[in-house]
């Protein structure tokens, strides 16, 4: 018997999709299948080998191949293309593809060589578990303002204790994943498998049978039985991505196996167990989605034992210097390029732009002036970023034809960023890409005050 894996099947054509699912399935894989690189992105993160078709209409499969790297760098990639495009398919090896398989496709080959794969997954897993674990840790979670400090001190706390069950709450793109990842590693779990699953992307039953299993029969599709993510996860960590998604009927029963660790397989009449520490995560108003009658306050109050709320980045600059040259230094590394880290202007643009995106947009922002950058730092030409207009179409006042008194404008602007901030006066000057500094001058400078000062004058 050879290893078994996971295995991601990707194929526009849904004729060679179904063979090689069956194909696999038999030979004892659990596979996933998907008709587009979109919907491959989504299962990523728990393959061991993905199957990518070459040539596909929404996406070229070079890219593809380097996109589901990117999500989960353990995965083996093979590519399938035509005999006639041999050529490609070596091109694809020598940009990280693991092998390639011409069409037509054999079941024997298919079958082999996907087994080797699996294997080579196997002992990437093993290796990387080994030597990355310092890696994958706390340490890993970069800051260093009080806000991020207090996330790692009681994320420390948390993962060294026997919780089976974190809410991660914040925005979207402030690190939610990152952080769950991290603290799995930190824990006594480490050594345990990560599974990871975004409740918003699948159906009910689907989600429920990728979370708890099926038997055979169960539904239509389910032709053989298959574990769930929490079994497979046994010993680890499970991370529930997008909580607030979850369907209500689905919800009592996470909240049960929350509860006993029991949980049964979807057309199954046995209860099971599972060791699994549940992260879950949302960057939804619970509380809101409660009220409206869509969450279940149960299962609220079972998940709120341990939350841990991420801040926006808007709320913490001073950790954007730190991880704009994280971001910039190590895409420098993955496009073999010379740069070493910002330039003064650079880092100030940053720091006084929004950020509405949190730190996923930080990283793409680094990610594209690292590509546009000539030199060994980059320069505010290379950020694209133009601190943007909060309404999309306010992207300049008219001058009025009998001109304006300038200075009266900026008073207003600045009376008006206070008052829409309740006097916030970090917040107010985000509003207006001013540092702190800048806006109290301007405070002094216009003799504003808060309206209650100003009554009791
Ligand atoms: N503190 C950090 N140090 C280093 N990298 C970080 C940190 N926080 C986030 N990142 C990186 O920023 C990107 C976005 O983070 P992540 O995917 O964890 O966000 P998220 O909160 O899960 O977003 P969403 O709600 O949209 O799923 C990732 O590439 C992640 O590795
Ligand atoms: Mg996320």
């Amino acid at each position: 018997v050879g290893y078994l894996g996971r295995v991601l099947v990707v194929d526009d054509e849904p004729s060679i999709r179904k063979w090689l699912c069956a194909v696999l399935q038999q030979a004892g894989h659990s596979v996933v299948e998907s008709a587009t690189g979109t919907e491959a992105l989504k299962s990523a993160a728990n393959a061991d080998v993905a199957l990518v078709d070459l040539v596909m209409p929404d996406t070229d499969g070079l890219k593809l191949m380097s996109a589901l790297k990117s999500q989960n760098d353990g995965l083996i990639v093979m590519i399938m293309t035509a005999h006639s495009d041999v050529k490609t398919a070596v091109r694809a090896v020598k940009m990280g593809a693991y092998d390639y398989l011409c069409k037509p496709l054999g079941a024997e080959e298919v079958a082999a060589t996907v087994g080797r794969a699996a294997e080579a997954s196997a002992l990437r897993r093993h290796v990387g578990l080994i030597r990355g674990r310092e890696k994958l840790g706390l340490k890993n979670f970069l800051g260093e303002s009080r806000a991020v400090e207090q996330v790692l001190r009681l994320s420390r706390k948390i993962a060294q204790s026997e919780a089976t069950t974190i809410l991660l709450r914040g925005e979207s793109g402030v690190g939610k994943d990152h952080l769950a990842r991290a603290i799995h590693f930190e824990s006594r779990r480490a050594d345990g498998p990560f599974q990871t699953i975004t409740c918003t992307t699948l159906q009910e039953t689907l989600l429920e049978s990728e979370l708890f299993g099926h038997e055979r029969g169960a539904f239509t599709d389910a032709r053989s039985q298959k574990r769930g993510l929490v079994e497979l996860a046994n010993g680890g960590t499970v991370y529930l991505d997008e909580i607030g998604d979850i369907p209500p009927t689905l919800q009592a029963k996470l909240l049960r196996f929350l509860e006993d660790k029991s949980f049964r397989r979807v057309g199954g009449t046995i209860d099971l167990k599972a060791d699994v520490r549940v992260i879950a995560a949302t960057n939804r108003d619970l509380e809101e989605a409660i009220k409206a009658g869509r969450f279940r306050k149960d299962l609220y109050y079972r998940l709120n034992v341990m939350p841990i709320r991420i801040p926006p980045l808007s709320e913490r600059p001073e950790d954007i210097p730190i991880l704009g040259r994280h971001f910039a230094v190590s895409f420098s590394r993955d496009f073999k390029k010379n740069v070493e880290g910002l330039s003064d202007e650079a880092l100030r643009m940053l720091v006084h732009y929004p950020w509405p995106g949190n730190i996923r947009e930080l990283r793409n922002v680094m990610e594209r002036a690292v590509l546009l950058s000539t030199g060994t730092v980059i320069e505010p030409e290379d950020l694209l970023i133009s601190a943007p207009s909060p309404e999309p179409g306010a992207v300049g006042f008219q001058l009025p034809a009998g001109g304006i008194d300038i200075e009266e404008l900026e008073r207003s602007m600045v009376a008006q960023a206070l008052e829409r901030t309740a006097w916030n006066q970090s917040a107010a000057a985000r509003l207006l890409r001013l540092t702190r500094n800048q806006i109290r001058y301007r405070i002094k400078k216009f003799l504003l005050a808060p309206p209650a000062r100003q009554g009791t004058r």
